[in-house]
């Protein structure tokens, strides 16, 4: 692992278990970084799904892939990732990301929302074949407040034990609401 930041925490186990040929979803595609990571596991006989609500964080997305000739390996729409359950099969996914939070440089109203999230987890969990994950960059304070981390928390303590793995990572001696890493293994 070069660092330890969140995303970088989460790509580590993305990395392990993405292969060549598998289909994947990036639910938060923002400037393009968890897509294209997706995007270059996958290989050419895989694909990458990607969502975002604002068409900035789109036209990145593509511009970011196009540089480095993936694009033909995605697909990015300007939708709700609430939606994801209407581009793909049932437990045909080997792994969703989630980075919530508004998009650095973009619209911070835009950012994620309790209610859309909850709702896009829970889609997205029908998706991922059995031994699939999903990862979740949850942020707090600042402009990201506090009602989405400890929503999208508290849904994760409901889950079944017996159909999920729910690991939720601390940056235990950091101050000021740090970021929290969660991994989910559909069982
Ligand atoms: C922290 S950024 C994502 C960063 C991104 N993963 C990257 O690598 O750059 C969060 C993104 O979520 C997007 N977003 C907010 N609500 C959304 C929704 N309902 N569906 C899909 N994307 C959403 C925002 O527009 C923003 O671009």
């Amino acid at each position: 692992m070069k660092n330890y930041q969140i995303t970088e925490w989460c790509h580590h186990f993305i990395r392990e278990h993405v292969k060549e040929g598998d289909l994947c979803i990036d639910a938060t595609a923002g400037n393009g970084n968890d897509t294209k990571l997706l995007c270059e596991l996958v290989g050419d006989t895989g694909k990458v799904i990607a969502f975002d609500i604002q068409h900035m964080a789109v036209e990145h997305t593509k511009k970011r892939l196009t540089e480095d000739g993936l694009l033909g390996r995605a697909e990015v729409h300007l939708d709700t990732h609430e939606n994801m359950s209407q581009y793909v099969e049932k437990e045909s996914v080997a792994c969703i990301t989630f980075n919530f939070g508004y998009l650095p440089g973009g619209d911070h109203a835009l950012s994620t929302k309790k209610e859309s999230s909850i709702v896009a987890i829970q889609n997205g969990l029908s998706l991922l074949k059995k031994g699939g994950i999903m990862s979740l960059c949850i942020y707090s304070g600042g402009d990201s407040g506090f009602e989405e981390r400890d929503a999208i928390l508290e849904e994760l303590k409901q889950m079944d034990g017996k159909k999920y793995l729910v690991i939720v990572s601390t940056y235990y001696n950091r101050p000021n609401n740090p970021p929290i890493p969660v991994l989910i293994i559909k069982l």
